[in-house]
C-alpha cells in the first residue's frame, strides 16, 4: 500500500528524478561557505521559532530510517519481487542502526542537553533525511540489485564494508561520548557546589570546553570524520555501483567539511589560538 500514490515509495520515474535532484544537494551547501549563520548547537540563536534541541533531533533525523524501511517493505510488493536477497536487508539494518542511535538514543537517553535548532536547519535536516532515504531506499527496495546473483562474487568486499562501517560507527560513538562527558562532568560540579554553598543549581546547558580524547587530540571534528569513514564502509558494501550510497557520502561530507571548518573558528575564537594548538578541524595534520 502506497501512503503517497507514486512518491512513498517512489515509482521509478520519481526515484530517478529524487536521485537526480540529491546529486545537487552540495549546490545548496555552497551557502555555508560564505555565511557563518548556522543556527543550532554551539552557533544557535535565540529565537521565538527555536525547536528544543533533542526534538528537534529525534523529528528531523528519524523520518530518515522510517521512510527507508517503509520502502522496503511496501515497494517490493509493488514490483512483483518476492524477497530482496540479504545483501540489501543488511544495508537497510546498518543504516538502521545508526539512525536508531542518532535519531532515538542520543537525543533521548545519552545527550545531557543539546542546544536548540531553527526551523531552517531543522528544515533541511529533514530534506537531507527524506531525499537520502528515498533514494537509498528505492535502490535497496527493487530499483537496484533484486536477486542473490546480482551480488555474486561481492562477498568478501561485503564483509570488509561491515567492518569498516561497524567501526566508524563505534568512534562515531566513542568520541561523541567524549564530548557528552564534558556537560556531564560540569552538571556534577554544579550540583557539587550548589550543595557546599546552598545554592541552586547552575545550568550547564551551554558549557563548552576543549575535548582531548581520542582523535580530539589530532581534530576538533573526529566524529565527523569517523562518521564520513563509516558511510565509506556502507558504500564498499553496495559497491562502486551503489550511486545511492556513493551520493551519501559526498553529500554528509559537502554539508560537513564546511560546518567543522567554521567550528574550527569557533574553538580559537572562544578558547584561544594556543589552547586549541596544532590541532587540524577534521583530517589530522591537513584539514
Ligand atoms: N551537523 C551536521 O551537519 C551533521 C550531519 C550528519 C551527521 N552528523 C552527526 O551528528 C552528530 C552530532 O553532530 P553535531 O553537528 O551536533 O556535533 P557537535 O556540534 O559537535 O555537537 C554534538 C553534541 O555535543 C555537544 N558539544 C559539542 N561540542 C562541545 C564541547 N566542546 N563541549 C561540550 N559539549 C559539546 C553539543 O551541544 P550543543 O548542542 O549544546 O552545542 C551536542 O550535544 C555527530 O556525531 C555527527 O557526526 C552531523
Amino acid at each position: 500500500m502506497a501512503i503517497i500514490q507514486n512518491w512513498l515509495p517512489p515509482s521509478r520515474e520519481n526515484w530517478e528524478l529524487i536521485f537526480t535532484v540529491w546529486q545537487l544537494f552540495p549546490v545548496v551547501t555552497v551557502v555555508q561557505w560564505v555565511t557563518t549563520f548556522y543556527p543550532m548547537g554551539k552557533t544557535s540563536i535565540e529565537s521565538r521559532f527555536n525547536i528544543p534541541g533533542k526534538w528537534a533531533w529525534v523529528t528531523m533525523e528519524a523520518p530518515g530510517f522510517l521512510t527507508l524501511l517503509y520502502c522496503m517493505y511496501s515497494l517490493p510488493k509493488q514490483l512483483g519481487v518476492e524477497s530482496l536477497p540479504w545483501a540489501n536487508w543488511t544495508m537497510a539494518g546498518m543504516f538502521t542502526i545508526h539512525y536508531l542511535y542518532r535519531a532515538i538514543l542520543s537525543p533521548l537517553v545519552l545527550n545531557p542537553s543539546m542546544s536548540p535548532i531553527h526551523p531552517l536547519v531543522w528544515a533541511l535536516a529533514i530534506s537531507f533525511q527524506l531525499l537520502n532515504a528515498l533514494s537509498l531506499g528505492g535502490w535497496l527496495a527493487g530499483y537496484g540489485p533484486t536477486t542473490i546473483n546480482d551480488w555474486s562474487g561481492r562477498l568478501y568486499t561485503i564483509e570488509a564494508g561491515i567492518v569498516i562501517w561497524g567501526w566508524g560507527l563505534l568512534a562515531n560513538m566513542y568520541h561523541d561520548d567524549d564530548l557528552r562527558e564534558i556537560r556531564r562532568a560540569a552538571q556534577r560540579r554544579a550540583e557539587k557546589k550548589a550543595k557546599e554553598e546552598g545554592k541552586p543549581v547552575e545550568n550547564v546547558e551551554k558549557v563548552y570546553m576543549l575535548p582531548k580524547n581520542g582523535l580530539f587530540y589530532y581534530v576538533l571534528y573526529p566524529h565527523y570524520l569517523c562518521e564520513w569513514i563509516e558511510w565509506c564502509g556502507f558504500w564498499i558494501v553496495g559497491g562502486w555501483a551503489c550511486a545511492p550510497a556513493r551520493t551519501f557520502v559526498v553529500n554528509e561530507i559537502a554539508t560537513m567539511l564546511p560546518r567543522a571548518l567554521s567550528g574550527w573558528d569557533w574553538y580559537v575564537e572562544k578558547f584561544g589560538r594556543e589552547k586549541v594548538g596544532k590541532r587540524k578541524a577534521i583530517i589530522p595534520g591537513l584539514l
